[in-house]
């Protein structure tokens, strides 16, 4: 079949791999009808997640129709039309079972790789580097899902491919992203990053009841697009963040802020994120967190900062003390993503949302390569691309 592959930094490839097969009796092997590029496979073009190796597979935001089922599962028969989480999980183990489905003890089959790195580990992913199970991806024609009588959910007739897509990842995440807020109506939010994720929390907090949005980034059609929500918008690169979001909450804060950046946070001129930019460049740190320290100063005292922008490592001068004298809660995953899920298909079906307003590109396999470099750049007005094998 042919899939997307990693062969090192700004080195992804359209190649012909082996097939999936079944390789235990709960998996299922899904026919690919439509996938996406995320943000978070940005971070393994750079080459910023350790554990890559050349050749993997990668994706993890796919859907599509079952055509062979392994003889334990009892939820799928082979003709089904999925939506597939990015997060994997057993349903069954302690964390399962509490609906805190990322954090699955069993589904990673890497843990030793994970625990040493960060003490314990979370689910396996799709796609997305070995700590995290080598668990090829689903920008593929088609995909095996492990624990397939679990993750996978099925697609009410009537909703198309591009309606639910997204729930396999950045609908979820933008949506936990503002749940995190424990929105009770009428507060201000404040998001960073308008990407896809980013998108898809600020209508989340429209949705949960924030009567403002604050939604900070610098390029212009992002910025249009959370404008078209709602949101006021600040382009980091022409105002002072912390200034702007001052003046407009009274000199107190926002009262929750959400960072949908992540670890590759843009350099601004301010004097961190130039000692970050230096620090991973030479090897002597793991992330740029710019934004994170932005969040924290941002915040009303007793607020909530919510991070749902990926980090992987050992984050330098977070201003904890800033966060301890002033009461900040901080919420922060990788998306339980079969948590939010029934929710939000009902969302989708009641028309409160349709996620396919971020899609701007749509392409097959074959040109998800160039794709990555356009999606990366932000170049062509490019927010979101569905490729469709
Ligand atoms: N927690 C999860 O489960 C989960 C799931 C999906 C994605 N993610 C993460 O969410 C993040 C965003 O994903 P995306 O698909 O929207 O990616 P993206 O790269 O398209 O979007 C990031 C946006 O942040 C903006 N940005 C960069 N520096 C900034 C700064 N200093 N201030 C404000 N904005 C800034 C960029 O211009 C860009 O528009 C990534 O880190 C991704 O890995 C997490
Ligand atoms: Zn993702
Ligand atoms: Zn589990």
């Amino acid at each position: 079949m042919r899939a997307i592959t990693w062969h090192g930094k700004g080195d992804m490839r359209c190649e012909t791999v082996p097939d999936p097969i079944i390789e235990d009796g709960r998996d299922a092997i899904i026919k690919v009808t439509a996938c996406a590029i995320c943000g978070s496979d940005l971070h393994l073009m750079n080459g910023v997640i350790p554990s890559m190796e050349s050749g993997d597979v990668v994706g993890h935001e796919c859907m599509g129709e079952v055509v062979e089922v392994g003889r334990d599962n009892k939820k799928l028969k082979v003709g089904d039309r999925v939506v597939v989480p990015f997060t994997i999980s057993c349903g069954e183990c302690f964390f399962c079972t509490r609906g805190f489905f990322s954090g699955c003890e069993r589904s990673n089959p890497n843990k030793g790789m994970a625990e040493k790195l960060w003490g314990h580990s979370p689910a396996a992913l799709f796609g997305y580097s070995h700590i995290l199970g080598g668990i090829p991806g689903g920008q593929a024609e088609y995909v095996r899902v492990p624990y397939a009588d679990v993750g996978p959910i099925k697609v009410p007739d009537g909703l198309t491919d591009e309606q639910v897509l997204f729930l396999s990842d950045i609908f979820p995440t933008g949506y936990m992203g503002a749940d995190f807020c424990g929105l009770k109506g009428g507060e201000t939010v404040a998001v960073w990053g308008c990407g896809p994720v980013g998108q898809m929390a600020i209508r989340s907090c429209f949705l949960l009841g924030a009567e403002r949005v604050i939604a900070i980034d610098t390029v212009p059609e992002r910025l249009a697009m959370a404008r078209a929500a709602g949101a006021e918008t600040l382009d980091f690169k022409e105002v002072d963040v912390y200034e702007a979001i001052q003046e407009r909450t009274k000199g107190r804060g926002a009262d929750a802020c959400i960072d949908a950046v992540g670890t590759e946070a843009d350099a601004t001129a301010s004097f961190d994120s130039v000692i970050d930019r230096v620090k991973t460049a030479t090897f002597l740190g793991t992330d740029r967190p710019h934004v994170l320290r932005q969040a924290i100063h941002c915040c009303r005292n007793f607020g909530t900062v919510s991070i749902i922008g990926v980090y992987g490592g050992f984050l330098d001068k977070i201003p904890f003390g800033s966060a301890v004298n002033r009461g900040l809660t901080f919420k922060m995953a990788q998306t339980p993503v079969q948590h939010y899920l029934p929710i939000l298909m009902e969302r989708i079906q009641k028309g409160e949302i349709d996620p396919s307003f971020v899609i701007t590109h749509r392409a097959g396999l074959e040109d998800a390569p160039d794709l990555y470099k356009t999606f990366r750049d932000k170049k062509d007005g490019c927010i979101k691309v569905v490729l469709k094998p």
